[in-house]
């Protein structure tokens, strides 16, 4: 076992960005390589309300939807450092804004439109998406959101190219790059 020096303060890694971006896999990636916890707030809500996202928008509405993620996130405060993954929308209320800020370091998962509305589109999982134009109302949420994700974040990566794994590297990379001193490490796994 060796050591990732991950951050100064021991934060949490969040990943952020659009459908698509790959934040579920890159984030199990991540969990295996640093041995660190791993929350997923869709999964939190999903078993919150014992059903999947597409029916929890269906029967409940967005804004119950909303609300319950925001929830998901107040609880999940916690000493240790874990790797969070959110949902596209986590960036649309203030109160999620604020609390990620607090905890984590934020990492943006960014990619060209096409290859993000490419995989966002290859699972019908996206109640978002169910629109009669889902290519322009991706356009449109994406151009609404990238402001909000950018001013979010501390790390950016353009993962149009990259494999998931590729991914989780650079991002602790970087991570390790922003933290040159060993004031905190958190374990890492199969090395
Ligand atoms: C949403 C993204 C979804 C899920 C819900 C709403 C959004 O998660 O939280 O369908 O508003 O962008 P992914 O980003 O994992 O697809």
């Amino acid at each position: 076992m060796r050591y990732w020096i991950v951050n100064r303060r021991s934060r949490s890694i969040v990943l952020i960005g659009m459908m698509g971006a790959g934040k579920s896999s890159v984030g199990r990636c991540l969990h295996r390589r640093t041995g660190l916890a791993l929350h997923d707030t869709d999964e939190i809500v999903a078993a919150n309300f014992r059903m999947s996202i597409p029916e929890i928008f269906a029967k409940h509405g967005q804004k119950k939807f909303r609300e319950t993620e925001t929830e998901a996130l107040r609880r999940m405060r916690t000493e240790e450092p874990t790797i969070i993954i959110t949902g596209g929308g986590i960036v649309l209320r203030r109160e999620n804004i604020e609390i990620l800020k607090s905890q984590a370091v934020v990492v943006w998962l960014d990619g060209d439109e096409e290859t993000l509305f490419a995989r966002a589109s290859r699972k019908q999982n996206r109640p978002l998406l169910q629109t009669k134009n889902p290519r322009e109302t991706f356009s449109q949420i994406l151009t609404a959101r990238r402001p909000l994700y950018a001013n979010l974040a501390d790390i950016w990566i353009d993962t149009s190219v990259l494999t998931d794994e590729e991914v989780a590297v650079a991002i602790l990379a970087k991570l390790r790059r922003m933290n040159p001193k060993p004031e905190s490490a958190v374990s890492a796994k199969g090395s």
